[in-house]
């Protein structure tokens, strides 16, 4: 895979992939190229057999600084609504393989809202996320006011939506952002090893949890427990789910094989 704002790794060790992006003069700013880039690689590594996990991440010193201002500033509502662009990120939401953010430095407006449509984060101490889109006359436009509230809770949202306050990976542990703080040097060890663990299991059941977790957003209790049900009922169509069980039985390892 040739790309020129993002290096992807499909195979960074067994089961598990890597893209990186990597624009660092304008702090991986997400220009539209950049962005395509990002769902091209999704795309391949979602239907790659070789890979279980994927792991977006960005620099040190910014995991993002955001939608490229630079491209939009001059642009007119109506240019913004045939471009459309941020609806193509839905392609990350439709990601069936689960994707593990890892946050170092700034994650903001556009850069929050990447991590944030991933499935997990992971943060080292130096991360810091906001929405600051209200400082530039501007809001969020890809997820920042409906992800943020999902997960803070609506008085921190909209303070954080309001006056673009950037909070640190502490205080997004505390809200329930992110899955941890890390040292920074430790970073990828801590982010592999949770994907590690991921890659560990069954693929087919891993595919199926996700898709029923997220659905828990998108529906009624009563009908997210149907679903849940329905797909739970589902790995029992596959090997891994007979290899999973009689593993547990004959005191051993299982071996998933993702059939
Ligand atoms: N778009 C385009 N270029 C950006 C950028 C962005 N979002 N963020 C930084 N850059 C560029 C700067 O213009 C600068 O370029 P030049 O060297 O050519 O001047 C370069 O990256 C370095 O940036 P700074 O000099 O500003 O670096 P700093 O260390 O002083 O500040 C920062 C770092 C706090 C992250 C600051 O760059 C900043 O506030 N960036 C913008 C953050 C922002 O407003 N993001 C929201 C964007 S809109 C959006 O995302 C909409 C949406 O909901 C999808």
């Amino acid at each position: 895979m040739n790309f020129e704002f993002i290096r992807v790794n499909p195979q960074a060790e067994a089961f598990v992939a890597i893209i990186e992006l990597n624009r660092p003069k304008e702090l991986n700013a997400l220009n539209r190229q950049l962005m395509s880039e990002v769902m091209d690689a999704l795309k391949a590594l979602d239907g790659d057999d070789q890979v279980r996990v994927i792991i977006l991440t960005g620099g040190e010193r910014v995991f993002a600084a955001g939608a490229d201002i630079k491209q939009m500033a001059n642009a007119t509502a109506m240019d913004m609504v045939n471009v459309d662009q941020f609806s193509t990120w839905d392609q990350i939401r439709k990601t069936k393989k689960p994707v593990i953010a890892a946050v170092s430095g700034f994650a903001l407006g556009g850069g929050c809202e990447l991590a944030m449509t991933c499935d997990m984060i992971i943060a080292s101490e130096t991360a810091k996320f906001g929405q600051p889109e209200i400082k530039i006359g501007t809001m969020p436009g890809a997820g920042g006011t409906q992800r943020l509230t999902r997960a803070v809770g609506k008085v921190m949202a909209m303070e954080m939506v309001l006056t673009g306050k950037f909070i640190s990976a502490e205080e997004a542990w505390q809200a329930g952002l992110i899955n941890r703080v890390v040292p920074v040097e430790s970073l990828m060890d801590e982010t592999l090893k949770l994907a590690r663990e991921i890659a560990r299991q069954s693929p087919v059941a891993v595919k199926l949890a996700k898709e029923s977790v997220n659905n828990a957003f998108n529906s009624t209790l009563d009908e997210g427990l149907l679903f849940e049900r329905k797909n739970f009922y589902l790995t029992f169509s596959s090997e891994d789910q007979k290899e999973g069980m009689s593993a547990f039985i004959e005191k051993r390892n299982p071996e998933f094989k993702g059939k």
